[in-house]
C-alpha cells in the first residue's frame, strides 16, 4: 500500500483527499495518515491541507525499496531487494538466483562492504552517494553470448544517464562509462551456466553519482555525475531510467541473438571509435585504430599493416 500511495501522490499534480485514499485502499483515515507520516520520516516532503488532502512536493535523493519501486516503469526491477549495507550486490544476487529468483529481480544497496570490480579488483562503495545494483537475468542464449550482455548494460547506463540528467557520456569498450575522460561507472557481469545453456546472469553496475570528490590517487581517473553536472542526482529515479533503457536494448539483443541491431548505436557512443588505442594483451601490448564493434561485441582494431584484429577481451587504454 505504501508504494501505491507514493506512486499516486507522485503522479498527481494537485491534491488527493484522505477520503479518496481510504476508499481506494479500503482502510481508515488513520491508516492513511500513518503511511504519510512514515513517508515523511523517510524524507519525503508531503503537504497536508485541511479540506484538500495530500500533495507531493519532493522526494530528494531517497533510496529505499519503496522509492525505487515507485520509480520503476517497466518489467525489469519489478522485484527489488534493498539493503542499507551488504558485502556485494553481485554476491547477493547470485545467491538469490541460485534460490530461484525471477529474471528481472534487482538487488540494490546503499553501500557495499566488499564491492568487487573486474579482474579481482576492489570497488570502493561508500554509503549515501552512489548506485550499487545487480540485475538477475535468465536469457535463453548460449553461454558464449553472455559477454555481449555487458555491452547491452553499458548502452543502458549511457542512455539512462542521458534520459535522467541530459549528460552525454561515452562508453569505453567494452563497458566502462566515462565523462570528461574519467570513469563514471563500472560493470561486472557474472554467470552460471553449463555447456548447453545459462542458468542465470548477474549484471552488476556501480555508478559514481553524488560523490563530491575522490582520493588524490584516483581523482585523475574517476569522476561522478555530481562533479560533471554540478548538481545532485536522484539515485532511485536514475536506477529506474537505466532499467527502462536496459529493457529496450535487451529485447533487441534477445530478438537478434547478437548485437547486430545495436552496433551503430553502440559505436556512436564509443569513445574509442576512430581513435588510436593501445590494447593491453597478456601476449603483448599493441596499438592500432579502433574501428568499432562487430555483432559479437568484439572490438575491431585496424593495425598499421591494414590487418583488422578482433579483440575479444583485454584492457584498452585510450
Ligand atoms: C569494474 O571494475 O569496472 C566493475 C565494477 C562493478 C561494480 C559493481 S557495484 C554493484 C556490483 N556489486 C559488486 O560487487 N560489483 C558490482
Amino acid at each position: 500500500m505504501k508504494t501505491e500511495i507514493l506512486k499516486l501522490l507522485k503522479e498527481n499534480d494537485g491534491y488527493i483527499s484522505g477520503q479518496e485514499l481510504c476508499e481506494r485502499f479500503g482502510v481508515s483515515r488513520t491508516a492513511i495518515w500513518k503511511v504519510i507520516q512514515n513517508l515523511e520520516e523517510e524524507g519525503y516532503k508531503i503537504e497536508a491541507v485541511r479540506n484538500k488532502g495530500y500533495h507531493f512536493i519532493d522526494s530528494c535523493d531517497i533510496m529505499t525499496k519503496t522509492e525505487i519501486e515507485s520509480c520503476i516503469r517497466g518489467k525489469l526491477g519489478r522485484v527489488v531487494e534493498y539493503h542499507d549495507a551488504i558485502d556485494s550486490t553481485n554476491i547477493r544476487a547470485k545467491r538469490l538466483a541460485e534460490d530461484g529468483a525471477l529474471s528481472g529481480t534487482l538487488v540494490v544497496s546503499d553501500c557495499q562492504k566488499a564491492g568487487r570490480g573486474r579482474r579481482g579488483r576492489e570497488w570502493v562503495s561508500p554509503s549515501g552517494t552512489n548506485v550499487f545494483m545487480s540485475l538477475i537475468l535468465r536469457p535463453d542464449i548460449l553461454p558464449g553470448s553472455a559477454s555481449m550482455l555487458t555491452l547491452v548494460a553499458a548502452l543502458a547506463v549511457h542512455e539512462g544517464i542521458l534520459r535522467e540528467t541530459g549528460l552525454e557520456t561515452s562508453i569505453k569498450w567494452p563497458n566502462d562509462i566515462v565523462a570528461g575522460g574519467k570513469k563514471l561507472c563500472g560493470i561486472l557481469t557474472e554467470m552460471s551456466a553449463e555447456l548447453e545453456g545459462i542458468h542465470y546472469v548477474v549484471v552488476g553496475i556501480g555508478i559514481n553519482v553524488n560523490m563530491e570528490g575522490f582520493p588524490e590517487e584516483v581523482s585523475s581517473v574517476a569522476t561522478s555525475l555530481y562533479l560533471e553536472l554540478g548538481e545532485k542526482v536522484r539515485r532511485s529515479s536514475l536506477i529506474a531510467s537505466i532499467l527502462e533503457a536496459f529493457e529496450g536494448f535487451y529485447e533487441e539483443f534477445i530478438s537478434q541473438g547478437d548485437l547486430s541491431g545495436l552496433i551503430s548505436v553502440y559505436n556512436s557512443c564509443m569513445i574509442n571509435a576512430g581513435r588510436e588505442v593501445r590494447i593491453l594483451d597478456h601476449a603483448g601490448d599493441y596499438t592500432g585504430k579502433a574501428i568499432g564493434i562487430n555483432e559479437k561485441g568484439e572490438l575491431l582494431v585496424e593495425m598499421q599493416s591494414g590487418e583488422v584484429k578482433h579483440v575479444i577481451s583485454g584492457e584498452v587504454s585510450v
